[in-house]
């Protein structure tokens, strides 16, 4: 019977110990970490993309967007959405090969896998914004608080609304539109 309390004994530390890190409701890393992967989607961890794609929007995380419509939007950097965006070929290889390893569809993250969800329009789609998991979760904000609004602009701008954004956080609590307020749904 040791073999078996040997078992149980391991068992026993092994849960009192997760306790404190599952339930604790403190800023540790472990604890960020642990609430970004059922809430949030990865941080990005590549200087390069940061600094080349973070200049006229924020740098989007790269578990927004599935592995095809990332190659999608780096095969035509020249005329991006209306800008010129273009980058030199070494370059260009080192983000594509980034975003496409760590996208929606290769993320284990629980937010990634819904932004990874397809529909008719997802073949040719390059958008975030036109994703079925994007449209779903902003159909009820209307143009007047984002397309009229200065301060935000475009849908396109996460970051006016999402105050944690840039972190890779979209926790309701952390959402903030200008001129409106909080959101309460
Ligand atoms: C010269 C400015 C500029 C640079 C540099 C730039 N972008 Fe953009 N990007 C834009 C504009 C403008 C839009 C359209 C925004 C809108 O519709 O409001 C856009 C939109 C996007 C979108 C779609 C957002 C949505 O609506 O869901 C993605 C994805 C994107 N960019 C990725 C990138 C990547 C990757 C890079 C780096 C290789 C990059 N961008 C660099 C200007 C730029
Ligand atoms: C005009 C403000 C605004 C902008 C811009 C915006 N969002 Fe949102 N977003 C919201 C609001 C408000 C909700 C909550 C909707 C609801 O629950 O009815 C939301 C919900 C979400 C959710 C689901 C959160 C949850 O806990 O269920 C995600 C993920 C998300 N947004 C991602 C994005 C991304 C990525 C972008 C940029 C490409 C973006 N949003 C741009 C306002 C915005």
């Amino acid at each position: 019977m040791k073999g078996r309390n040997i078992v149980i004994s391991s068992i026993l530390v092994l849960s009192v110990a997760s306790i404190p890190f599952v339930w604790s409701d403190d800023d540790s890393e472990e604890w960020q970490e642990y609430s970004r992967h059922s809430t949030g989607v990865a941080k990005i961890t590549n200087p390069v993309y940061l600094q080349e794609c973070g200049d006229c929007h924020m740098a989007y995380p790269a578990g927004l967007l599935p592995a095809d419509a990332w190659q999608r939007v780096m095969n035509g950097l020249e005329d991006h959405f209306g800008d010129n965006a273009e980058l030199d070929p070494s370059t260009r290889k080192q983000i594509t090969d980034y975003l496409i390893a760590n996208s929606a569809d290769k993320s284990d993250y629980r937010r990634s896998q819904r932004f990874a969800k397809r529909d008719k329009k997802s073949n040719d789609n390059m958008r975030i914004t036109e994703t079925p998991y994007f449209r779903h979760e902003h159909n009820e904000i209307l143009a007047r608080l984002v397309i009229t609004n200065k301060e935000v602009n475009s849908f396109s701008n996460c970051n006016s609304c999402h105050q944690k954004a840039e972190q890779a956080s979209f926790k309701e609590r952390d959402i903030l539109i200008p001129g409106y307020g909080r959101w309460d749904d």
